[in-house]
């Protein structure tokens, strides 16, 4: 029985920590600060709201009250499981398994949200320059506390910062994908 336990245990710590190598570890966003996303971006129907990194889904449910489309990626299963459990209800959710990483995003999003690890923006900014530019069209993006080094953000609104990313933006060309 011990045995079993301590397998159990390790299990559900490993499959927690090995995110952390591929984005951030969960925390979530505080419901102050979810106030703070909504308010830096008003919302509107038309809006497909992404949240790269969606731990359970707090921020996806407080853009899907807003009548956006709201979409989330969650690497960690038990977060994704409890995600979709917590968003059973809501119409307008829609959370993939798995990494970011190595997904495309939505085709039509319009904003993306991510509360990550510093160390992961230059990435993540690629990424985004690199969708923005496939699909011709701008993307609005908040960051929960961490900048894009010589990026200029549009507005910030407690600890979120809003950038904007335009169709092959000339500021963007060594970038390397
Ligand atoms: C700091 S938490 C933020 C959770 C949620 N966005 C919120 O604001 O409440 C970061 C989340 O990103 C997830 N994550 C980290 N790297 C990821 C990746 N490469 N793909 C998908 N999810 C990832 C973690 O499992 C964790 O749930």
């Amino acid at each position: 029985m011990l045995d079993f336990v301590i397998y159990f245990v390790g299990f559900i710590v490993v499959s927690i920590g090995f995110v952390t190598f591929f984005g951030a570890p969960y925390v979530p966003t505080l419901k102050k600060q979810v106030q703070d996303v909504m308010q830096i971006y008003p919302l509107k129907k038309s809006d497909v709201f992404v949240d790269v990194g969606s731990g359970d889904g707090i921020v996806l449910r407080a853009a899907a009250d807003q009548g956006a489309h709201a979409v989330g990626y969650e690497l960690g299963p038990w977060l994704w499981l409890i995600s979709r459990y917590l968003c059973r209800k809501y119409p307008n959710i829609t959370i993939h398994f798995g990494s970011f990483w190595r997904k495309d995003l939505p085709p039509d999003t319009t904003v993306v949200y991510t509360f990550l690890n510093g160390k992961f923006m230059p990435k993540l900014e690629r990424k985004l320059q690199a969708h923005t530019d496939k699909y011709g069209k701008k993307i609005s993006f908040i960051t929960y506390g961490f900048k894009i080094e010589d990026r200029e953000s549009k507005k910030q609104q407690g600890p979120m910062y809003l950038y904007e990313f335009k169709p092959n933006d000339l500021r963007n060309t060594n970038i390397k994908i």
